[in-house]
């Protein structure tokens, strides 16, 4: 018999776990449904910005300080409510379109770094259809006057904020960035995340030493990327094993899959392997992860998951190494 790959992520039930992240390929509501087609278990829209509404209406409020007569100000403020209003308008409509053209979980997603009015959004979202939230919280703090815990503070406020607007499941996607994952993961669990993604990929600055430009490092990830994902998936699933994690980062094949699931991951969060391959690739991704599941003797994706998690001391002694010493004393 043929292994069953659903999963449960978040409370919903995926046919597979392979999640499409949320980027430009989840934009369209077109786009969607042909990552339905391809295979894909649930798909993240794009992240409405919160960064985004802010620059789009930006130029506005100069032009409303640079003048000083104050209908040339109200003028502004209704222009900038009428274009933030028109960014919310067009996501909700990403849900709506996305929700009528596919019958897979779609899961909206909101990139945020302050607890402002964006909050109320929330319960707009609900109303739109998405099954999901994902909070993606990821920043880097670089105060020197930074207390020590005040961002992982943060990611807790936010939540609690979004989960008292909406009934659906709401997601936290994180960054890499942070002292002890365990911790927060174990403290978003108990302020009610449904899950959590391990983790955001950060923008990759880089230079050009030619013209001493600041550009854009590597935008897609390679396979490498996923250790550290994957130690972090292994040791939180072990300690917090109530809460459903989606890896993200570095999948790029159907072994990656795997390895997600046996560090505990009930779901990937897969982006650069779907810019380089398209929706192409979920089936043959899925293809190896059934196959691997049917050779080891696995009936079900689920009796795969997490029997290389850090609840194994051996294993645990694997993950939490942090040192090359002992293991590359001979390397050369
Ligand atoms: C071009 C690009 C755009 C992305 N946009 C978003 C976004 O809007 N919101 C978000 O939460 N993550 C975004 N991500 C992160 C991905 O969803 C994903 O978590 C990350 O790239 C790691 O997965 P990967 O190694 O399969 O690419 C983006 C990634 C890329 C490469």
């Amino acid at each position: 018999m043929t292994p069953s790959l659903k999963t449960i992520f978040a409370g919903l039930e995926l046919r597979n776990p392979v999640i499409i992240g949320s980027s430009g390929r989840s934009s369209k509501a077109d786009l969607n449904k042909r990552l339905e087609d391809g295979g894909a278990g649930a798909i993240v829209l794009k992240s409405l910005f919160e960064e985004n509404i802010v620059r789009r209406t930006a130029h506005l409020t100069d032009i409303s300080h640079a003048s000083t007569p104050s209908a040339h100000s109200e003028q502004a403020d209704y222009l900038q409510g009428y274009m933030r209003d028109e960014a919310l308008r067009e996501y909700l409509d990403l849900i709506r379109k996305s929700k009528q053209l596919c019958t897979i979980p779609i899961i909206a997603s909101i990139n945020c770094f302050s607890l402002g009015e964006w909050v109320e959004f929330a319960h707009e979202v609900e109303s739109a259809g998405a099954d999901a939230i994902e909070l993606n919280i990821m920043s880097i703090r670089t105060a020197k006057e930074y207390h020590h815990g005040d961002f992982e503070r943060h990611h807790i406020e936010i939540l609690s904020a979004v989960n008292e607007r909406t009934r659906l499941p709401v997601i936290v996607k994180i960054g890499a960035n942070l002292t002890n994952p365990v911790a927060l993961v174990e403290r978003l669990y108990a302020h009610g995340a449904a899950a959590v993604v391990l983790f955001n990929r950060m923008y990759q600055p880089d230079i050009n030493i030619e013209r001493m430009e600041y550009t854009s490092g590597w935008v897609l990830s390679n396979e490498s990327d996923i250790a550290t994902p994957l130690r972090w998936c292994g040791i939180v699933s072990g300690a917090v094993p109530q809460i459903d994690i989606a890896l993200s980062g570095g999948v790029h094949s159907g072994a990656a899959i795997v390895k997600a699931l046996l560090a505990g991951a009930s779901a990937v969060e897969v982006c650069s392997a779907i810019y380089r391959h398209g929706e192409e690739w979920i089936a043959s991704a899925l293809s190896f992860v059934g196959q691997w599941l049917e050779a080891h003797g696995y009936r079900t994706l689920l009796d795969a998951r997490g029997l290389m998690c850090a609840r194994d001391l051996e294993y645990a002694e694997m993950l939490e190494r942090v040192q090359f010493l002992r293991y590359f004393e001979n390397f050369s």
